[in-house]
């Protein structure tokens, strides 16, 4: 820093004495030479700025566009994860499907995950036959939470017999506040927060049928957030799944700026990749003509909350209206739920595929042109994008801040809509005149940007340094935090 200074100051001076001197022109030229050694070495310094090192905990991006190593660290550590629930491996959404990426990754690059979750009612709980992964379960409280003293108690027994944990990780409030307040090594990772769902609360009440009654949720949701603003703080990191939603974690609920960290979500880019194999035999096995001009994807749960009455609708009007495109283009639906029936209505047109396994989702995801997500639901970032995204397909989906800030962030990625019919409508229609050669390219620019951000490695690596840094041994965070940002 001294030494910038002193650069800076040389270089001003000599420009002074320079413009000073360059009115007397006869002995200008004696002094240049001296003058521009001091802009060159002014230039180096513009040059090693580029080299600089960031503290990792102000970083206010996402830290998945950082690069960190792909070799394990040096230090393994001590990982506690409190989670409602464990889920099946292959069977896992949202939250739950976060979870075992992130950790099961975590085992995988060696450090020791302790997982305190509920057990199963079923009592079919998956074991691993991992020696750095143990779980610790719990009977659930009536509502189906983690129940806090019971789990407190195990974790203070593991605590303090042998080596103490490095660093704990509760996704969402698996660990409440009242028990997280002293800790100063944990990081809590929200995939949904009141603030953010108030967008859907107004999509909801504007599509309310008048005969229905107004929804109560308009107004409690906003002390909901003045609740949270209130015991957020309690939690001494906080990692955001999206860019928007580090943006309200900083903004609207006031916490710290060292203490909200970005990283999106990731998933397995082994998995969800490009396969023209995969696509041939899915499209085989389900029937699907060669011949379709376009095959439109929606995948999850088939509720209202993730938009179906919209796409429903959309798609009748469509399909009646205009015969090229009932010709021509196929809908694939994964996932069940009340709406698959009636998507059924719409006849040979729309394929209702039921839950896929994983392995058969990756097929899915293959044999489409384009992923439909007509969610009302703004939390955070939904998987089935960015598993589309790293299959190389387009996207389209809602306007709602997280997607169009972190993931359909140009038109060159994909297409956004307002969650109404006519909007819907329009970006079909767009879709559809776009093509399929237009539709590769997106998804092509898509993937680029995808294997950039939102594979699993990256997230995990993200995680890992995070948790590095803010682990309890002082001695070797300070090195954690630092990060080399190097440029060109
Ligand atoms: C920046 O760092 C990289 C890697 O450490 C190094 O190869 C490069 O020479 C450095 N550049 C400058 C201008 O110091
Ligand atoms: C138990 O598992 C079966 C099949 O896996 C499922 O149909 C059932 O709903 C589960 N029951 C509970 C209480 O979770
Ligand atoms: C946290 O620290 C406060 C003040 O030292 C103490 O009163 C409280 O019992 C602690 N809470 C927990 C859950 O350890
Ligand atoms: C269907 O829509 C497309 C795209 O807008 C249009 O080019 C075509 O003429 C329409 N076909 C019919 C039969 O309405």
């Amino acid at each position: 820093m001294a030494n910038d200074q002193r650069n800076l100051f040389n270089f001003r001076y000599c420009c002074c004495v320079l413009v000073f001197l360059s009115t007397f022109s006869s002995i200008s030229f004696l002094y240049w030479s001296h003058c521009s050694k001091c802009c060159y070495s002014e230039t180096q310094t513009a040059v090693q700025e580029q080299n600089r090192t960031i503290n990792l905990l102000t970083y206010p991006s996402a830290w998945n566009n950082l690069n960190f190593p792909s070799k394990p660290p040096a230090r393994l550590l001590k990982v506690a994860l409190f989670v409602k629930k464990w889920p099946d491996k292959h069977r896992a959404g949202g939250l739950e499907r976060h979870a075992t990426t992130l950790h099961l990754t975590l085992v995988e690059r060696g450090h020791e995950l302790h997982i305190f979750t509920t057990a199963s009612s079923n009592s079919s709980f998956t074991e691993y036959p991992i020696s750095n992964l143990k779980f610790h379960l719990s009977k659930p409280t009536a509502a189906g939470y983690l129940d806090q003293a019971g789990v407190w108690k195990q974790f203070q027994t593991e605590n303090s017999a042998g080596r103490a944990f490095d660093v704990i990780h509760t996704e969402s409030v698996g660990l409440m506040h009242t028990r997280a307040r002293n800790l100063t090594n944990l990081a809590v990772s929200w995939h949904g927060i009141a603030y953010e769902s108030i967008h859907s609360d107004i999509i909801q009440e504007l599509l309310r049928s008048p005969d229905k009654p107004q929804s109560n949720l308009l107004t409690q949701r906003v002390k909901k957030v003045v609740e949270e603003v209130r015991f957020f703080p309690r939690y001494a990191h906080h990692v955001a799944t999206s860019d928007h939603v580090g943006d309200v974690l900083k903004r609207i609920y006031m916490i710290p700026e060292d203490r909200v960290h970005i990283i999106l979500n990731g998933v397995y880019e082994g998995v969800f990749k490009p396969d023209a194999l995969k696509a041939k035999v899915f499209k085989s096995k389900f029937g699907i003509p060669e011949s379709k001009a376009l095959v439109l994807g929606m995948a999850g749960r088939l509720v209202k909350d993730k938009g179906h009455p919209l796409m429903f609708q959309a798609l009748k009007q469509i399909l009646k209206e205009n015969s090229t495109i009932r010709d021509n283009v196929m809908v694939l639906v994964a996932g069940d739920g009340p709406w698959g029936e009636r998507y059924r209505e719409l006849g040979s047109n729309l394929l209702v595929l039921g839950p896929l396994e994983q392995a058969e989702l990756a097929g899915f995801y293959n044999a489409i042109d384009i992923l439909v997500n007509p969610t009302l639901r703004a939390q955070g970032l939904d998987h089935t994008l960015l598993e589309a995204v790293l299959t190389g397909k387009p996207l389209m989906a809602t306007k709602l801040a997280s997607i169009t800030e972190s993931v359909i962030v140009s038109k060159e990625i994909g297409y956004t809509f307002s969650p109404n019919v006519p909007s819907l409508k329009k970006a079909l229609y767009e879709v559809w005149e776009d093509g399929r050669v237009i539709l590769e390219k997106k998804g092509q620019l898509a993937r680029e940007r995808g294997l950039k951000l939102y594979t699993a490695t990256k997230m995990a690596a993200a995680y890992e340094r995070l948790f590095l840094c803010i682990a309890h041994d002082r001695e070797y965070r300070r090195d954690y935090c630092k990060y080399q940002q190097q440029v060109g």
